[in-house]
């Protein structure tokens, strides 16, 4: 399949009318359409075509039983889609849309079970980011989207990683630059009395327990899954967010975790082997940047300078063919909660404290 590739000035996307004219088109057909978001890059279908909605779980390599979260751009497409809108779901729309929030309502008779996995509740935002909400409003469709990598790998946060997992194999991809948040949106589950937060994102617990109170947190965000624990998103059992490489996440305070991660760079260095280093602007000083391949991703004092970051350390990785990715850790305080959650399952587990 030939891709076409469309890039869309994000400051001014009614320039480029003519560009999300033609991705609507290809939308109105059951094609897939990779577009930016102010989260990660989504793979858009139409989400009331059963069959266009299938096509993305193909293009991805996702398992069927994954559901996706449906992008609009009004209330009015919201009402459509669910059969109530629960009052403290009202308050987070009010307070947090347009931008990074998923929330979890029951399901119209219209909503196709593929585009929910089966079930009868179905994941909603509205996007902040201007060019996929033009794209929503022009095309006059609810757009259902993944994040637009190949399964199991991380999330992608330019239109370089897109092209990497996604060309030739869906119809358009629109370059908007960088994604501003770069870990994907905060999910909600507002079905229950109450509500459960199923994955953290830039609008943290604190954030939403000041507009609705108390909320309960899934477990396994940070948590091992398990039999006996199982995560209440279906998506997140999968293996997630994984590089090529094997990744230690190496948590404690600021002295120790560089030491230890010297200590193991060492040893895998000395066997030949290829070591990258995740660090932050704090700990740069500390690693020998001549023997590993070193990347910052921001300040400590600023987590939101981390996460534009955090998936494209994880790709670079990937590009210089690091085998052994040592990675340090964060405090799960308010951003601090979606960086460890992701950290955690790119690491599968692989934790060391100090
Ligand atoms: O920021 C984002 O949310 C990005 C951009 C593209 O909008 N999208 C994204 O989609 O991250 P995806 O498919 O990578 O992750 C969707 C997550 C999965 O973990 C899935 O299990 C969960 O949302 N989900 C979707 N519908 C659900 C439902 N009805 N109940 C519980 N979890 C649901
Ligand atoms: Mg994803």
């Amino acid at each position: 399949m030939n891709t076409l590739l469309l890039t869309v000035d994000i400051q001014n996307p009614n320039n480029n009318i003519n560009k999300l004219q033609e991705a609507s088109s290809i939308l109105h057909k059951g094609g897939l359409v990779a577009c930016p978001t102010e989260t990660v890059y989504g793979l858009c279908a139409n989400a009331l075509d059963g069959d266009a909605v299938k096509s993305t779980y193909v293009a991805k390599g996702r398992p069927s039983d994954n559901p996706l979260i449906i992008h609009i751009s009004d209330i009015d497409m919201l009402n459509k889609l669910v059969t109530k809108i629960p009052n403290k779901a009202k308050k987070l729309m009010d307070r947090f849309w347009p931008g990074a929030l998923t929330i979890i309502f029951n399901k119209s008779d219209i909503v196709p079970y593929q585009t929910t996995g089966g079930l009868e509740t179905v994941a909603i935002r509205m996007p902040s980011n201007k060019i996929m909400r033009e794209l929503i409003k022009i095309s006059e469709l609810p757009l259902s989207a993944p994040s637009a990598n190949l399964s199991g790998k991380p999330s992608p946060t330019t239109a370089k990683y897109v092209i990497e997992d996604m060309n030739g194999v869906i119809d358009c991809i629109i370059d908007g630059g960088k994604c501003q948040y770069g870990v994907e949106s905060t999910i909600i589950d507002c079905t229950r009395e109450t509500p459960v937060l199923l994955r953290p994102g830039s609008i943290t617990v604190d954030m939403i327990t000041e507009v609705i109170g108390a909320i309960e947190v899934d477990k396994t965000i940070i948590g091992k899954v398990t039999e006996q624990n199982k995560p209440k998103a279906p998506g997140m059992k999968y293996r997630h967010y994984a590089p090529k490489g094997e990744v230690v996440l190496v948590q404690g305070n600021i002295k120790n975790m560089p030491q230890k991660i010297n200590e193991l760079a060492e040893s895998f260095y000395n066997l030949g082997s290829t070591v990258g280093v995740i660090c932050t602007e704090e700990t740069k000083s500390c690693y020998d940047y001549n023997k590993y391949k070193v990347v910052c991703i921001g300040t400590r004092t600023n987590l939101s300078s981390i996460t534009p970051n955090l998936f494209q350390s994880l790709r670079e990785m990937d590009e210089n063919n690091i085998e052994h990715i040592l990675c340090e850790g964060f405090s799960t305080d308010g951003e601090g909660l979606a960086i460890m959650n992701r950290l955690v399952k790119a690491s599968s587990y692989n934790i060391i404290n100090v």
